[in-house]
Formats: structure tokens, C-alpha cells, sequence
């Protein structure tokens, strides 16, 4: 069960690591290991929220708990929750019967819910799930050591304060599901979009962006510890804003992945999620300008109809996105975009669905994540609009754009072939041992046969081959 669970395996890897001396376990806190108490954390939704359970790891730590992958083991569980569809809310309340079970068992045992469900459920959380022992939202992670002592001592806790402020800067996060090689830095929390169809702003508060050195300094670490890779987290990246309080100087997101990009050359950085609305020419020269920084945008259009993206309020067009994507295109060629689309919102046509297929060819998405609608109560659909599409039809639109994006990703990883791409070494493929995967610059997964001297963490040329719409498949060749 535990191999199917990425967040679980990323847990083992951790303490793997740890065991090979990292600082979290320092050689002299090696022997009150077995004494110390354990904390098992599990994570849904976002990378947002993978982040946020590395941002606890790390509190926790500092607590003295020790993470584990084993439910029976854990003194503390928790879960990190999402409510963005009403499958994830789903998802986790059947893990909480499960989890109600490893309880029985070892009596003394606290659960806590974190992140958005957390949110927005508050303390109808404790009411409805009576063997729920702290609900704590997605800004009050500093609180759990004090919330976990209270219910210790039999009081349930509970906070789920929204701050205007909290961005977790000084806290270095525990790399729970590292390879080593990657990993995320969180660089503003919340959202003051207000996108028609979605909880977050609701969940995860106002939009504030994170200081801008600790930012580097977070990446600088890295580097030093052997990763290559930083994909810069917010919920809409391109609004970053960030004032120097010691120069009273702005630092815009063009600016801040200038920055990040001159940690080191070996350094590739990432960046998710862009708005359309929001993302400037000046972030797309800073692109074209650095080598380092990766070519692709994820930029969710959600819908391809001007109607339905007013009725969503994501304040652009058709014709406003679809420049947009013209210009990314001109700017610097060979980058790859990928989407989120939504079929079936409220009032969605047939007409106005095929213009979300159409979208997917004009804009030659690389991939998409794609969603049928879900209401989700309290946001501005839900009090608004009428969920009136029926589920069959929601499906079959989904179905349509998945399988058209799976021929747009064919097409489009077929292009590729004969090309030669410089791809980061993540680590082995899941196939087999006899090779290693990575990515290239447009976040394709590469393919290809181990060579002597290379290990995760390195580059390499890899020439492609072969083809899948999910995959690329090569051999190394001289630089
Ligand atoms: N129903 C379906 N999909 C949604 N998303 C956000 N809210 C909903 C919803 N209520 C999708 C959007 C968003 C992605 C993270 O999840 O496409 O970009
Ligand atoms: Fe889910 Fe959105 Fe919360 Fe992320 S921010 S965990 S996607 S509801």
C-alpha cells in the first residue's frame, strides 16, 4: 500500500537520507530516535500544499517529533487536505476512517486535519469527525507544537486564523518528498483572484509574497546541498510583489527570477502557477534571457469561450488569451505551455465547449490537467450561477478534451524527435533500473540508458528516439 503513496515513499526516502546523516538527524540525537515521538503526514491537492506539509515537517522537528512512514508507529498523523473539488474533500474523510482505525489500536494517538479542507470546514470539522483531535489552517502551522500540547492534555485544537502576513520565510522546510535533485520553494501564499469557480481564496486568504532574499537564500541552500532544480510556488506567481524595507525598491517576479536564476548557472528554476492576466513580457525577456530558467509556462486557460471565462471571472477573452500565448511563442520559440481546463461550468454550451477543443490546438498545449466542474459551496459559481450541466454531459466533454490533449501531446512529443535536449538526471525510470529519467527544459520526462559517471543530479545530452504522448525516449550523446 505504502509503494503506491508518493508522499509516503517520499517519507521513507527522507528518513533514508536523514540516516545518512543529514541535519535532521544529528548523530547524537540518534539514540533518544527510538524514544522520540513520530509523526506520519500525508498530503492531497496542490504542489501549494506538498509545500506547506514541509513547512510542519520542519516546525515539527523543531518540536522533536520524527517523521515515519508507518500509521502504527505515528504518535501525531496528520493530513493535508485539499477542497478544491468535492472528490478531494472525498478522498480524505475515507483516509480519516482509516485513520480512526490506527487510533483504536494505539490509543493516545492524535489526528489533525490541515490545509484547506481545515479551512473551510473549521470546527464543523470536530463536529462531524468526532475522532478529529486539531483542525489548523493553512497559516496557523506555527501554532501545532502549542495545539498538539493542549490536546494532549484532552482539549481539542483548533486555528484557522488567515493571516495578511504569514509566508513561513525564516522556516527552512524538511524535504519530505525529495529525490535530491528537485524541489519546490514557496514564494507567496493565498490569492485575491476571484475566480468564480474556486474555494481558494477562501482557503488559503489574502495574496502576500514572500521576502525576496530569503527566497535566494532558500535556493543558495539548496544548491549547496546537491540540488539542481527550484520550481518557484504561488498561486499566481506573476502578481509577486515584494518591498525591500531597507530601499522602500519594489522587487517584481521578473526581478525576483533574475535573482533566483543568479544563484549559480547549475541551477535550473521553474515557476507555477502564471495567470494569464498577470504574466508580462518582462518575465518572458528574463526567460529568453537565462538559460537556466526553464522553458515552460503553465498557464491555465480554463475555458476557451469568452462567455464562460467572463462568467468565471478570470478577466480576459479568447482572443486576449490566445495573443498572449502568440506572444510567449515569440518571445521564445521552443517553450512548451501547458493548461488547466474545466468542461461543463454552469450554463456551458455545446459551442462553447468546442471552443475550449479548439483553444487546445491553437495554443498546442504540451499537457494539460483538465477537471469536469465541481460547485464548490460558498464560492461566487455557487451563489451565483446554476451547476446546471448534468454529470454525463460534464463527462463527456472531459473526456473529449483529454482525448484530444493526448493527440496535441503526441503530436507535440513527436516533434521532438532527432532533437538533442540538456536533461537534469532525476533519478531512475520507474521501468527499469538500467535507466535513468529527467527532464529537459520544456518539463517533458526524459527516457534514456545509464551511462558510467552519471548520477542524479547531473546533466547530460540526450538525443531523442522515441516517442509516447506522456514521455521521451533517447540516448546520450556528447554535448
Ligand atoms: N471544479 C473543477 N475544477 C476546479 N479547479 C479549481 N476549482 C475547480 C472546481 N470548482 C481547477 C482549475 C484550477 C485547478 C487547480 O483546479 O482548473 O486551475
Ligand atoms: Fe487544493 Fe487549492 Fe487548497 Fe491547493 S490551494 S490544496 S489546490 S484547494
Amino acid at each position: 500500500m505504502y509503494d503506491d503513496n508518493p508522499t509516503l515513499v517520499g517519507i521513507q526516502k527522507k528518513i533514508d537520507e536523514s540516516r545518512q546523516g543529514e541535519a535532521f538527524y544529528p548523530e547524537q540525537a540518534r539514540e533518544a530516535e527510538e524514544s522520540s515521538r513520530h509523526f506520519y503526514i500525508e498530503s492531497y491537492g496542490c504542489q501549494m500544499n506538498f509545500s506547506d506539509s514541509e513547512i510542519v515537517a520542519s516546525i515539527l522537528s523543531e518540536a522533536g517529533y520524527r517523521p515515519t512512514r508507518a500509521l502504527e508507529k505515528a504518535d501525531l498523523i496528520l493530513i493535508n487536505t485539499c477542497s478544491i473539488r468535492e472528490k478531494a474533500e472525498e478522498t480524505v474523510r475515507k483516509r480519516l476512517r482509516i485513520f480512526d482505525k490506527a487510533k483504536e489500536q494505539r490509543p493516545g494517538t492524535l489526528v489533525g486535519v490541515l490545509g484547506c479542507m481545515a479551512e473551510r470546514l473549521k470546527s464543523q470539522f470536530l463536529e462531524e469527525e468526532k475522532l478529529v483531535d486539531l483542525v489548523v489552517g493553512p497559516d496557523a502551522y506555527r501554532d501545532l507544537p502549542k495545539l498538539i500540547s493542549s490536546a494532549e492534555d484532552g482539549d481539542k485544537g483548533i486555528n484557522v486564523f488567515l493571516s495578511r502576513e504569514e509566508t513561513y520565510a525564516d522556516i527552512s522546510p524538511l524535504r519530505l518528498d525529495s529525490n535530491g535533485v528537485t524541489a519546490f520553494i514557496s514564494i507567496m501564499r493565498g490569492c485575491d483572484n476571484m475566480c468564480s469557480f474556486c474555494v481558494v481564496p477562501f482557503t488559503r486568504g489574502r495574496e502576500r509574497s514572500r521576502n525576496a532574499f530569503s527566497i535566494v537564500a532558500e535556493a543558495a541552500g539548496l544548491l549547496d546541498r546537491g540540488y539542481r532544480e527550484v520550481t518557484l510556488l504561488g498561486q499566481n506567481v506573476d502578481s509577486y510583489k515584494w518591498e525591500n524595507p531597507e530601499t522602500g525598491e519594489p522587487v517584481t517576479f521578473a526581478q525576483l527570477l533574475e535573482m533566483v536564476a543568479g544563484v549559480s548557472p547549475e541551477l535550473r528554476v521553474r515557476f507555477s502557477t502564471s495567470h494569464p492576466k498577470d504574466i508580462t513580457d518582462e518575465v518572458l525577456y528574463t526567460m529568453a534571457r537565462h538559460e537556466n530558467i526553464c522553458n515552460y509556462i503553465h498557464l491555465p486557460v480554463q475555458s476557451g469561450n469568452s462567455r464562460i471565462l467572463e462568467l468565471m471571472n478570470r478577466t480576459y477573452d479568447r482572443e486576449w488569451y490566445m495573443s498572449k500565448v502568440r506572444r510567449i511563442y515569440e518571445v521564445i520559440p521552443d517553450c512548451a505551455i501547458s493548461s488547466d481546463i474545466i468542461t461543463g461550468f454552469c450554463s456551458e454550451t455545446e459551442e462553447e465547449h468546442q471552443d475550449t477543443l479548439s483553444m487546445i490546438e491553437f495554443a498546442r498545449y504540451s499537457m494539460s490537467y483538465m477537471f469536469f466542474y465541481s460547485e464548490r459551496p460558498g464560492t461566487l459559481a455557487a451563489r451565483k450561477f446554476e451547476d446546471d450541466i448534468p454529470m454525463k454531459v460534464k463527462k463527456r466533454r472531459l473526456q473529449e478534451v483529454i482525448r484530444l490533449q493526448t493527440q496535441i501531446s503526441y503530436q507535440h512529443n513527436l516533434q521532438d524527435i532527432g532533437k538533442t535536449f540538456k536533461v537534469l538526471i532525476e533519478g531512475d525510470s520507474k521501468r527499469s533500473g538500467e535507466d535513468f529519467k529527467g527532464r529537459n527544459s520544456q518539463n517533458k520526462m526524459v527516457v534514456f540508458p545509464k551511462a558510467k559517471g552519471l548520477k542524479p543530479g547531473d546533466y547530460c545530452y540526450v538525443k531523442i528516439n522515441e516517442a509516447t504522448s506522456a514521455t521521451l525516449k533517447g540516448a546520450i550523446v556528447e554535448g
